[in-house]
């Protein structure tokens, strides 16, 4: 059996799989087990920041690996405590605390959880508690059961009910909607600033602010999303920056870029004063919440190597720079084929005119150029049916970024003619 075969044959069909197979990464390069090699536009979903072997990352790995790989939160871990102080001091500049957990969908569940604790904390142990949280159309937040609850998409909740209650979906970047949404039992809204798995949508700076006041005059929690957009992809640490400088969020959550591959992921909670004059992250107080893993000394240390390469080599700044030239690229081009460049940095996606491709039946465009373009040698995953993503490592080259604007350009211009 090959590796499809035996996928296929072991493993949960919960993917539908391209037919790439790699075994070996270096940078932004990938090759599977014959030698073909891959420019690796996808970087594990936007995960593999520094690309792959980087020598930074494997050697923190490698030698936390040798002095301590896990110890529970029951004891001082120092780096977590090293990393915490990285994300807060260099990442945020923003005072507050944070929670280590190992995903994405786990840091959005601890978002969620905060949430009810403020909600529960503003109207006592009241049977009416606030407990609702608005997220946005088009959103993704994970695959736990709040993280299906909060995601707005009805594909990741079907057959999954009853699912958890409490959220309402609203609108992006419409904020009479979302104005109208409010009711009494809402205590928090939460939103990706740039929706990735949705298709690269971005709110807007004047939308951002205006939930801003909002949850100032409502007095709600503005949780920010970015296990896609953060630390740095989008040409800043803190990723709503990139659009509205001026926000001051209540808590963030990350994952993906984190880790650099490595699972890891975090939440920050601020230490501004609730309206019973404590800071907000004591709503999470001992006991609260946990997570065997989370914060480990092994993923503390890797998060720490990451974080450094990116901070010490200004890694948002270059983002910013490839992601000025793919799109002013890729726009030149003016082909029947696009629609528009959407995204900050290199979190990048290519809207597409389904009409212009000749896809097979019930197959979208996004997948269909998605599988051609793994073909030519450039893995650019699909966001929705009509958006390829360009997302590559923070640390992809000039020539790379241009050898991979060849492929797109042709296989366009091969598909549709
Ligand atoms: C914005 C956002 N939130 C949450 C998640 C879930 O992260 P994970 O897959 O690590 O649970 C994702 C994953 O794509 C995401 O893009």
């Amino acid at each position: 059996m090959n590796t499809a075969e035996k996928l296929a044959r072991y493993v949960l069909p919960t993917y539908s799989r391209f037919s790439v197979s790699p075994v070996r990464g270096e940078g932004t390069l990938l090759w599977d087990a014959d030698g073909k090699r891959y420019l690796d536009f996808c970087s594990g979903l936007a995960t593999c920041t520094l690309g792959h072997g980087d020598n930074a990352l494997s050697r923190a790995i490698a030698r936390q690996a040798g002095d301590l790989i896990h110890c529970c939160n029951l004891y001082q871990i120092d780096k977590q405590a090293e990393l915490a102080e990285c994300l807060v001091e260099e990442c945020l500049e923003l005072q507050g605390r944070v929670f280590f957990s190992n995903s994405g969908a786990e840091s959005n569940d601890g978002l969620v959880k905060l949430a009810r604790r403020f909600g529960r904390a503003r109207t006592g142990d009241k049977a009416e508690s606030r407990h609702e949280i608005i997220t946005f159309h088009q959103s993704f937040h994970g695959r736990t059961l709040g993280g299906i609850a909060a995601t707005a998409q009805s594909k990741v909740k079907e057959g999954f009910d009853p699912l958890l209650p409490g959220f309402h979906h609203s609108p992006l970047n419409d904020l009479e909607s979302l104005a109208s949404a409010i009711g009494p039992a809402t205590c928090a809204i939460m939103l990706e600033p740039i929706q990735g798995e949705g298709g690269i949508h971005l709110a807007t700076p004047e939308f951002l602010r205006g939930v801003q006041d909002l949850c100032e005059q409502k007095d709600l929690l503005l949780l920010l999303d970015e296990v896609q957009c953060g630390l740095g992809r989008t040409g800043n640490m803190a990723g709503w920056r990139s659009i509205e400088p001026s926000l001051t969020p209540d808590a963030v959550s990350w994952a993906k870029g984190l880790g650099g591959g490595f699972p890891v992921g975090a939440f920050w909670v601020s230490d501004r004063l609730t309206s019973q004059n404590k800071p907000l992250f004591e709503l999470l107080g001992t006991g609260s919440h946990g997570s065997t893993f989370g914060g480990s000394p092994l993923a503390c240390a890797a998060a720490q190597a990451v974080l450094r390469e990116v901070i010490d080599n200004d890694l948002p700044q270059r983002a910013t720079l490839h992601g000025q030239t793919i799109r002013a690229t890729v726009e030149g081009w003016q082909h029947q084929a696009i629609t528009e460049v959407r995204g900050k940095g290199l979190l990048l996606g290519v809207g597409l005119q389904a009409a212009a491709f000749d896809a097979p039946e019930g197959t979208p465009a996004s997948i269909h150029l998605s599988k051609e373009l793994a073909k030519s040698g450039l893995l650019a995953p699909p966001a929705g049916p009509d958006t390829v993503r360009l997302m590559p490592p923070l640390t992809v080259s000039e020539e790379e970024i241009h050898e991979a604007l060849g492929i797109f350009r042709h296989t366009l211009d091969q598909l549709c003619n």
